[in-house]
Parts: C-alpha cells; sequence; structure tokens
C-alpha cells in the first residue's frame, strides 16, 4: 500500500517538472501563470482545512449554541468569505491580463504560426525579408518579446507551450495573437491544447530558447538553399523524391520539389525531432515514418509508401536525413 502511495506520489509530482510543464516556467506569462496557480492552490487549501476542521468540531462539539452565532457562522462562511476570497482571486488574475494581452513592443521578431491536421507550419517574418517556412520546430531567442500570429488551415487547434505562457486557440479564416517573452534557454515542447481529430495528440513540436548569437546563425541556415546530397545512396534518395510523387505535397528550396500541402523539408535533417514531434530524428526512423505512417500517425494526410523496396525507402530516409 505504501508502495503504490509514494508511486503515485512520484507520478503526480513528475508532471511539475521537464520540457512540458506550466509548473516550471521558463517564460515570463508562464511565470504569471504558476504564480496565480499556487495563490488557488493554496488558498483551497486553507479554505479545505478550515471548513474539515469546523466539520470535525460540530461533530463532536456537545454544547448547543444559540441561532443567532449559528445564523452569523452561516453567513459569515457561507457568503462574506467566499465572496471575499474569490474576489480577490478575481482582481489578482484580471491584473495580469493587460500585461498578458499586449502586443510585443514594434520591431520585435513576428512568427506566423498554422495549425494543420496534424503539424504546424511556421514562418518567420522578418522585416524588409521574404518569410522563410519551416515546420513543427520554433527557435527563439532568449530575453526578448515574441508576437506570434496564430490561424488554422482546417479545424480548430490551440497552441501551448506550457513552459512559457499561455494557451490561445487558432481558427480558420481569423487570426488571433499571442506574445511569449521566454526568459530561460533550454529545449521545450509545444502541444494542440484543442482537440481536432484522430491524431489530435500526435500533433507537437519542439521549441529551443537560446542566445540571440545562436538565434541569428540558426536564421541565416533558415534561409539557405537545400544542401547538396552528399553521396550515391542520398542522390538517389532525391532522385526518388522528385519522381516518385512526394514533391507534389513537400518543399526543399534549391530543388524541384515546391509543394505547399505538407511541411517544408528544406532543413528537416536538422530538426529535433520528425513527424511533429513523434519521433527522433534519424535514418531508422524516417524509414520507418515513410513506410508505416498510419500506423505511426492515425489520420494523417500523407500516404504511406509502403510500395517502396526497403533500398529505395533506405534512400530516401538518408537523403532526407542529410538535408540539414
Ligand atoms: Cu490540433 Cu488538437
Amino acid at each position: 500500500m505504501r508502495r503504490i502511495g509514494a508511486n503515485l506520489l512520484i507520478l503526480s509530482l513528475s508532471g511539475c517538472r521537464g520540457a512540458q510543464s506550466a509548473l516550471a516556467p521558463a517564460g515570463e506569462a508562464a511565470e504569471h501563470i504558476a504564480t496565480l496557480y499556487y495563490w488557488m492552490v493554496g488558498s483551497a487549501t486553507v479554505i479545505w482545512l478550515l471548513v474539515i476542521g469546523l466539520a470535525t468540531f460540530s461533530i463532536f462539539s456537545k454544547k448547543v449554541y444559540q441561532r443567532r452565532v449559528t445564523g452569523t457562522l452561516v453567513i459569515g462562511g457561507g457568503a462574506v468569505f467566499p465572496t471575499l476570497i474569490l474576489t480577490g482571486l478575481l482582481c489578482y488574475g484580471l491584473q495580469m491580463l493587460p500585461e498578458l494581452n499586449s502586443p510585443a513592443p514594434a520591431g520585435s521578431l513576428v512568427i506566423e504560426v498554422s495549425g494543420v491536421r496534424w503539424w504546424w507550419r511556421i514562418r518567420y517574418l522578418e522585416q524588409g525579408r521574404e518569410p522563410v517556412e519551416l515546420a513543427n520546430e520554433l527557435v527563439l531567442p532568449v530575453n526578448e518579446p515574441i508576437e506570434f500570429k496564430l490561424n488554422s488551415e482546417d479545424v480548430i487547434h490551440s497552441f501551448w507551450i506550457p513552459s512559457l505562457g499561455g494557451k490561445i486557440d487558432m481558427f480558420p479564416g481569423r487570426r488571433t495573437r499571442l506574445k511569449l517573452l521566454p526568459l530561460r534557454e533550454g529545449n521545450y515542447r509545444g502541444v494542440c491544447a484543442e482537440y481536432c481529430g484522430t491524431a489530435h495528440a500526435l500533433m507537437a513540436f519542439d521549441v529551443r530558447v537560446v542566445s540571440r548569437a545562436e538565434f541569428n546563425q540558426w536564421l541565416a541556415g533558415q534561409y539557405q538553399s537545400a544542401r547538396e546530397p552528399l553521396d550515391d545512396i542520398s542522390r538517389r534518395g532525391q532522385h526518388l523524391f522528385l519522381s516518385r510523387g512526394c514533391s507534389a505535397c513537400h518543399a526543399i528550396r534549391g530543388t524541384r520539389a515546391d509543394g505547399v500541402v505538407g511541411p517544408d523539408l528544406t532543413h528537416v535533417g536538422s530538426r529535433a525531432t520528425i513527424a511533429a514531434s513523434l519521433l527522433p530524428n534519424n535514418v531508422e526512423q524516417f524509414h520507418y515514418w515513410l513506410v508505416a505512417t498510419s500506423e505511426i500517425k492515425p489520420g494523417a494526410e500523407m500516404p504511406q509508401f509502403d510500395m517502396l523496396e526497403p533500398d529505395e525507402a533506405d534512400a530516401l530516409a538518408r537523403y532526407l536525413r542529410q538535408l540539414k
């Protein structure tokens, strides 16, 4: 029994840290939200103890009280006290809103994110430059406010990086926005927080918060065209990519592939994961994803390429993995 209790405690506490925890804040908004959460849990605990204490006392007390005393207790404890506490918490929560809702100052980095069943289209909109598109990964400079423009290409999704801030819905045909200010470098995870269909739970993205210098270097790399195949197997992979229909949906800048339906794969080999934060990024997993897509992500728009010979799938996997 004691062991079950200890395991339950470990399980419940393990949600308090890690790359996807609102209780391990690494952003300004997330810190406000975590503080509000602790105030609410603290207040609720005190009230619960008070109520349990009073209930226990009343059960065991033999004394008979006058109506006046009990009336005061009921009105005080049942109406006045909750009104004061709830109003206090409401005001505390409301005073956070203007700051959390304000847009990032002019000149801040702007990133457009679209929810798509079941992945994320990401565009970095730098002033005076063509937008650069990638998918399922955000790299952000630390200590700088970032303005997110959010929308959806199909159904309602919801954009949420628990470690950095609050969540906001993404609607088709409408734009919502969110400001985030990452305060600590590190690796975090974003998720979709609105049920959007079969693969809702398999729609995540990686977030890397880095120094300004590292960010500049990374972004400059994203603007580059794709790297040429490094060896004969990768060259065969590129040929298969262009001849077997992949390029109808996917773009690889610097090649003939200019599809816009699926994720841009120009630098897919440099991402931390593949398939919207579902699989580690290596040749074996690329191979697995290509031939077992519908088993890995039921409902995915991408058809399963299980008609490929193993050496063909391997060549494709090697080509994609070296697109760094
Ligand atoms: Cu997208 Cu849930």
